[in-house]
């Protein structure tokens, strides 16, 4: 299962990066935003430091939200660097252009979906990622994780090459959820990242290591 970290902060993107485990980053225009990155020339320069900082797929999410302007932006963002991952929304002109950049070899990153219904959608239109919002759906009271299960079961009943990328992921046992489930990619913040760290027997294991240790050495 592949790690992509979601933020635009670059401090941590390179800790996860400096952790050795990340695959690649998500973005979308919120977490821009909480960066303080506005403008066109700024959110494009930031996508830019984002690729130097890491060599795998980065989403960078249009703006538009009609078919010509969706194709303009998304071809202008996938100049910028090979590794830009074109995020086009859950909806009508978005799929027809997820088709297009689909067929122009331009990789995209399908968001904003909500029902597998969406993610059959994402899948035919050539989608190389699907994005079902696990945490959104769970503040609904509406099981996220199960939307990842019916979706991984359904791409594998039909060969579907769009990859899983569970999203809005926000806590541990979401991340182990989506392993268990067989998802292709989760995207995190870095505290879960982080997290994956923790256990308390292996706090204490190694204090007791290294008391013996230091017994020895006196
Ligand atoms: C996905 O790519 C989104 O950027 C993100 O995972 C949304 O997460 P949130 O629901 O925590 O905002």
């Amino acid at each position: 299962m592949k790690f992509f970290i979601d933020t635009a902060n670059l401090q941590e993107i390179q800790e996860a990066h400096d952790l050795g485990v990340l695959d690649g980053v998500t973005t979308n225009p919120s977490l821009m935003a909480k960066e303080g990155i506005f403008g066109h020339d700024n959110v494009m320069a930031h996508y830019k430091k984002i690729c130097e900082i890491v060599d795998g797929d980065i989403s960078a999410e249009v703006i538009a939200t009609d078919y010509e302007n969706i194709i303009k932006e998304g071809e202008f963002l996938a100049e910028l660097h090979p590794n830009i991952v074109v995020k086009v929304p859950m909806i009508r002109d978005g799929v027809k252009a997820i088709r297009y950049f689909s067929e122009k070899g331009i990789k995209t990153n399908c968001t904003l979906v909500f029902s597998a219904g969406q993610a059959i959608l994402a899948a035919k239109a050539g989608a190389t990622y699907v994005s079902p919002f696990v945490g959104r759906l769970d503040d609904v009271s509406t099981d996220g994780m199960q939307l990842i299960d019916q979706i991984v079961q359904i791409y594998s009943n039909y060969g579907y090459q769009t990859q899983v990328l569970a999203a809005s992921v926000r806590h541990v046992m979401h991340l182990v959820q989506c392993a268990e489930i067989g998802a292709d990619v989760v995207t995190c913040p870095l505290n879960v990242i982080t997290s994956l760290l923790n256990h308390p027997l292996t706090d204490i294991g190694l204090q007791k290591f290294l008391a013996d240790h230091a017994k020895g050495n006196k």
